[in-house]
């Protein structure tokens, strides 16, 4: 249904689309719980370009791509010449020459649609300041696992709404009819811009879109909560005062769920900042005092936190991207 297209952000696909590629998802990933896998990839290369870290795209692109049959080759932030003495366009032939699919996380989307125009081959986008589209699918497999459905789920994304996961998921939210909310201070909304093509897509699928300020409006009977770090990776970190003191009023924690529907939900596409066991954590609770920042300990490692089946489902979609794309 898709071969050789590629995958630089959900505005590019359909509704049918998405949802082919999370029954691709369930089945790949039913298929290596029993060990009946078929690799559908022998004799592809695959190359993953990274300009920013990663733990879970990275390696969902290694481990689908290697189970899969292909190999892959990791060009991370240094130590090739890409954007220093080669520009995007240029590389993009080259390595297109050579590899069979391209991934890339990097800073502009600007960047993977010029890679995905000049490369011959899928490129997939694994990150851009923009859209985080590989992660939305992971995200609603791991709802639709939990609810059977995604028409009609009521999900509250709280926290910077107009990074690539509040810009994403309210396209994706749009796409499969769901109820969507995100809950922040008005001026982290999403682009006026794409807040309207939301709303388009919306029309068609009768997917309800709401902004709002107000954490009672937002998260009250909520079945899925959803929150990402308050400053993204490529930000000034000189934003973070600020940041928190915006954003400490919609830390979702054991108040907040409680104000949710009863069998609701806790989602986050990690990495996240829940205690001080990271170098950041150290850094932002000697300079603001804060212990917990986005999503509180108690919260995360409580039961409504499904964190980890989702960050496990990077796998099973990441690997139905390259199979819907290549095989
Ligand atoms: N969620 C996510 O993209 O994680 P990584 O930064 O570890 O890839
Ligand atoms: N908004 C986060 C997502 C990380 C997966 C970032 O871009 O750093």
């Amino acid at each position: 249904m898709i071969k050789n297209k590629n995958f630089l952000k959900l505005l590019d696909y359909s509704t049918e689309e998405f949802n082919y590629l999370l029954e691709l998802s369930s089945k790949l990933k039913n298929d290596k719980k029993n060990g009946i896998e078929k690799k559908h990839l022998l004799g592809k290369n695959i190359v993953l370009i990274f300009e920013k870290d990663s733990t879970r795209t990275r390696c969902a692109f290694e481990v689908g791509a290697m189970d899969q049959g292909a190999n892959v080759t990791y060009l991370g932030p240094s130590g090739s010449q890409i954007g220093k003495k080669e520009s995007i366009e240029d590389t993009a032939r080259v390595l297109g020459s050579f590899y069979d699919g391209i991934q890339y996380r990097g800073y502009a989307q600007e960047t993977v649609e010029i890679l995905g125009k000049y490369a011959g081959v899928p490129v997939w986008n694994g990150l851009t300041d923009e859209f985080h589209p590989t992660q939305i699918l992971a995200d609603f497999l791991t709802i639709k696992e939990k609810y059977g459905k995604l028409m009609g789920i009521k999900m509250a994304y709280l926290g910077d709404g107009r990074n690539n996961m509040g810009n994403s998921l309210m396209i994706g939210a749009a796409m499969v009819g769901m109820d969507f909310k995100i809950v922040a201070p008005i001026d982290l909304f999403p682009e006026k811009e794409l807040i309207n093509k939301a709303q388009e897509i919306a029309k068609t699928t009768g997917a309800k879109l709401t902004f709002t300020d107000s954490l009672e409006d937002g998260v009250t009977d909520i079945d899925v909560v959803y929150t990402d770090v308050w400053v993204s990776m490529g930000e000034d970190p000189g934003v973070w005062k600020e940041r928190i003191e915006k954003l400490l009023p919609y830390q979702v924690n054991k108040n907040l769920m409680d104000m949710t529907a009863k069998d609701s939900i806790f989602l986050h596409c990690l990495p996240s900042f829940h205690n001080q066991k990271t170098v950041l954590g150290k850094e932002i609770f000697k300079k603001f005092g804060i212990i917990e920042m986005e999503v509180t300990g108690e919260v995360f490692e409580g039961k409504k936190s499904i964190v980890f089946k989702q960050a496990e489902n990077r796998l099973h979609t990441i690997k139905a991207i390259m199979v819907a794309t290549l095989a």
